[in-house]
């Protein structure tokens, strides 16, 4: 929402009054002058006239988890458990899913509460890396390397994928890197080759790693760093 608005729902003050307010530098955000009026303001900012809060953040929460095989990428399902599940019901208030993995893919989830924070990891135009171990069912061919550099076509979404990467481990496993984040978007770029996935183990998502501490079904909070890289 916008500065102005939020000082004008304040009882009394007029959007006149509040933009008067912002630009002689009475209004605080997060503890800082705004003399700007069209100051997007999220959710987990606090906004304070003259010292006098009139707006508390609301706490913002940034999880990773080492998500194990069998749990939909989800808050609730009637059928199967979801990975919100395994998060501790105190934080698990809001929270979504920034990049799903399919209920058999195992690997890094990330959940938060910041929807314009996750938006900037997952939206493809963003075009952040995500790294994903994979096992295939035949040998990774040499068209396959190709492919995936120019780019595979999704029919359903009219779309040519961007460049992707295969490093290769050994003739049925490999690291794929793509900047997308597709549905099945690995899946169906090895189905395009005449290859399957066996399994399929997520890394990363731009520069945040899956912390090698974490056991399946374990969470921990991002680092400052960590939030901040995105
Ligand atoms: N691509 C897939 O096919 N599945 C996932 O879970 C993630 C990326």
């Amino acid at each position: 929402m916008k500065l102005s608005r939020i000082i004008s729902n304040q009882n009394g003050i007029s959007r006149q009054r509040a933009n008067a307010l912002i630009a002689t530098g009475h209004v605080k955000v997060n503890g800082r002058i705004c003399r700007e009026p069209r100051h997007e303001v999220s959710q987990f900012c606090t906004v304070a006239i003259d010292e006098e809060t009139i707006r508390t953040a609301c706490p913002a929460h940034y999880l990773m988890l080492n998500k194990p095989a069998g749990y939909l990428s989800a808050t609730v399902d009637d059928a199967h458990p979801t990975a919100v599940e395994l998060i501790d019901m105190n934080l698990r208030t809001a929270l979504h899913i920034a990049g799903r993995l399919d209920r058999a893919s195992t690997g890094l989830l990330i959940l938060t509460n910041d929807g314009n924070w996750s938006r900037r990891l997952t939206e493809p135009r963003i075009k952040k890396p995500k790294v994903y171990k994979v096992t295939t069912e035949s040998p990774i061919s040499a068209e396959a390397h190709q492919r995936f550099k120019d780019g595979i076509w999704f029919e359903y979404e009219q779309l040519r994928t961007s460049p992707a990467h295969i490093e290769e481990l050994s003739e049925c496993q490999a690291r794929v890197t793509i900047y997308e984040g597709r549905y099945h978007q690995v899946k169906r770029m090895f189905r395009a080759v005449g290859n399957r996935i066996t399994s399929l183990h997520r890394e990363s998502m731009g520069s945040i790693q899956l912390d090698p501490e974490l056991m399946p079904g374990q969470y921990r909070t991002l680092t400052a760093a960590e939030v901040d890289s995105v």
